[in-house]
């Protein structure tokens, strides 16, 4: 098994190697791909850490090298917000750091699951999977959005307000990565029971969880070690059903039947051929789908922004 980081240098990338270097099964290959000239050295200090794992760094010239044989890709590559930005404003930047690594995976991984991190996921998703389809390499099963981020949140948000074991609870989050797309399923959280005040503060929190944490750092960025703990739990579940474990369930963002979007996120079966089955999200109340609706135009105009940008540029 080999696992590729494209953007390993950066605030996720870096916390989210040294969670795979500590994490990964025994005998799994990371390797560590970034722009920054630093890469070999944060290849070189993990390498220092005492577990099975291979680890090694490319710079920017030997992405082909860091990709060829790869499983697994994640790419947190690209900028992150700064306070007053929405993740949209990061499209300029992004859709074009995106577009060169997915060309690059198709030429040298185009077997491999990928994972993409990179905001705006509601867009480079749709971006990955265009540029995919370009190169005659898409395979719907094996391109995710990784909105992890979203439920670890909810899943703490909850358990802090009603205490409840944050190891035990689960929290449903649907839908896509930003602003109101992010869609919490509170009624189906078992153990706990909400005021409608609760429901929307607790909504209305997680959905603008990302812009806490972008206004806490002031101008230092965006969540970078709980993000980067969210895609170690996401690779990690990953790496597991191409193990050939059973029942491996992730909320992630996946093209399905298109019922909401074309990209939604909702709960996957993963299994070793990546997308095994996407399971319907269940009965929603009135509210979350009153939100659901409200956001659906919005979700959509990120995916079209997405595919417009591969298939007729301006
Ligand atoms: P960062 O600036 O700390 O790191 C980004 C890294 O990407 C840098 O090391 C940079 O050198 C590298 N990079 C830039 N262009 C590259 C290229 N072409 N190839 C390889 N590497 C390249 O940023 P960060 O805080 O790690 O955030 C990265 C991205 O993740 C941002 O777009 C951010 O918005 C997004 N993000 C997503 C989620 C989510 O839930 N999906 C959560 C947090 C952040
Ligand atoms: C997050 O949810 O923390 C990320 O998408 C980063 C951001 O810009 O909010």
């Amino acid at each position: 098994m080999k696992v590729a980081v494209l953007g390993a240098a950066g605030g996720i990338g870096q916390a989210l190697s040294l969670l795979l270097k500590t994490q990964l099964p025994a005998g799994t290959e990371l390797a560590l791909y970034d722009v920054a000239p630093v890469v070999p050295g944060v290849a070189v200090d993990l390498s220092h850490i005492p577990t099975a794992v291979k680890v090694e760094g490319f710079g920017a010239d030997d992405l082909d090298k860091a990709l060829t044989g790869a499983d697994v890709v994640l790419i947190p590559a690209g900028v992150p917000r700064k306070p007053g930005m929405d993740r949209s404003d990061l499209f300029n930047i992004n859709a074009g750091i995106v577009r060169n690594l997915i060309d690059a995976i198709a030429d040298h991984a185009p077997e491999a699951c990928i994972g993409i991190i990179t905001n705006p996921v509601n867009t480079t998703v749709a971006i990955a999977a265009e540029a995919l389809k370009a190169k005659g390499k898409y395979n719907p099963a094996k391109l995710f959005g990784v909105t992890t981020l979203d439920v670890i949140r909810a899943e703490t948000f909850v358990a802090e307000l009603k205490g409840l074991d944050v190891e035990e609870i689960v929290v449903p989050v649907i839908g896509g990565h930003s602003g109101t797309t992010i869609l919490p399923l509170l009624s189906q959280v078992e153990g706990a029971d909400f005021t409608q005040e609760e429901i929307e503060q607790l909504t209305h929190r997680i959905q603008n969880a990302g812009t806490e944490v972008v206004e806490a750092k002031a101008g230092g960025g965006s969540a970078t070690l709980s993000m980067g703990l969210a895609a170690a739990r996401f690779c990690l579940s990953l790496v597991d059903a191409l193990n050939g474990e059973d029942d491996v369930y992730e909320y992630t963002y996946v093209e399905g039947d298109g019922e909401d979007a074309r990209f939604f996120a909702q709960p996957v079966l993963i299994g070793k051929d990546g997308v095994k089955e996407i399971l319907h999200y269940g009965d929603i109340s009135e509210y979350e789908a009153k939100c659901k609706a409200d956001m659906l135009d919005g979700l959509k105009a990120d995916i079209k922004l997405g595919e417009d940008f591969v298939n007729n540029p301006a």
